[in-house]
């Protein structure tokens, strides 16, 4: 009989997925520290989503974990460096979200600039006929900034450029294969766009980088996205900047405390929210949970992981 490895889902997966998991592995599904004493021992696999990570409490209460299979791309809530001197593998399911996370960046900002989702509450509150129809922004020839440029950023660009739009971007260093203007200061290309789009990755280097002075330079025509982490954006100053009108509006995919949004948010007709679901298609999550699952089933089988980060 094969051997049957414990593994600790932290976040819950589609179906088929907890299925093709349960086929080969025993999984025990998170519930707390205290439930998780009785099995921690003989964890050896974890699975878990990149906003959820594993938090260093229940790392630390696991003494076999050998593998994480993360089932998205952010390993901002995992210790990497905890789980290098560990010896314990981290993938992530890079290359497979790609699309539909900048199909959700695109969405916010033509949403939150063409006001769809603003327009939708004005028919159905019955307003149409009584009050004018409200008018928008136009998308083509506007300057979009895209603050990190990875496989996501540059998926956005190819996305806008097809709009009509001017792409620049920021970045920890130039990309000298890209045909866009690279600024060194992300508040250089805050002052110099009209829609900045935040692709970067979560983590302590990008810790509230969008901050007033971020917000002032995009100015009160400028629109901000985020579809990378809450925790990029100082979001009492991104609430006061929206109040105040010294941004125009923000299409929001991610905030610094999930599932919390700060209610501010929902009084603000210029905000466009969305409960972290960038990757949330049938399709694209079907394709994560596989890659999870064969990371897991690589690592098992003694071959090496097949999208690893360390
Ligand atoms: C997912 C993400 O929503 O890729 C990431 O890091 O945050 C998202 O794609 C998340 O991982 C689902 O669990």
């Amino acid at each position: 009989m094969t051997e049957r490895p414990d593994i600790l889902m932290i976040d819950p997966m589609p179906e088929a997925i907890t299925q093709r998991l349960a086929d080969r592995f025993t999984i025990h599904a998170f519930d707390d520290l205290d439930a998780l004493k009785a099995i921690a021992g003989r964890i050896r696999g974890v699975t878990t989503g990149g906003g959820s990570g594993i938090k260093p409490e229940i790392m630390a209460a696991l003494p076999a974990l050998e593998v994480i299979s993360v089932n998205g791309v952010g390993t901002d809530a995992i210790d990497l460096v905890e789980a290098k001197a560990r010896g314990i593998g981290v993938a992530t399911t890079q290359g497979v979200l790609t699309d539909d996370v900048a199909d959700m960046a695109m969405v916010l900002m033509l949403d939150v600039m063409r006001g769809i989702t603003t327009g939708d509450r004005f028919v159905r509150s019955g307003q149409w006929g009584k009050a004018p129809v409200p008018n928008a922004t136009t998308i083509t020839g506007k300057k979009l900034g895209i603050a990190g440029f990875g496989q996501i950023g540059n998926a956005i660009a190819k996305r806008a450029v097809s709009f009509g739009m001017e792409v620049a971007y920021f970045n920890s260093r130039k990309r000298d294969e890209s045909p866009y203007l690279f600024h060194e200061k992300l508040a250089d290309l805050a002052s110099a766009v009209d829609v900045l789009v935040l692709a970067v990755s979560g983590g302590p280097r990008s810790k509230n980088m969008v901050n007033r002075e971020i917000l002032d330079a995009l100015g009160p025509k400028g629109f901000l996205i985020n579809i990378a982490r809450g925790s990029v954006v100082d979001e009492a100053e991104l609430i006061s900047a929206l109040q105040e009108g010294r941004i125009a509006g923000a299409g929001l995919d991610v905030f610094a405390a999930e599932p919390h949004v700060p209610e501010a948010f929902y009084a603000l007709d210029n905000v466009v929210i969305q409960a972290h679901r960038a990757s949330a298609t049938v399709e694209t999550r079907a394709a994560m949970g596989n890659l999870v699952v064969d990371n897991l089933i690589a690592h098992f089988d003694g071959k090496p992981l097949l999208t690893p980060v360390i």
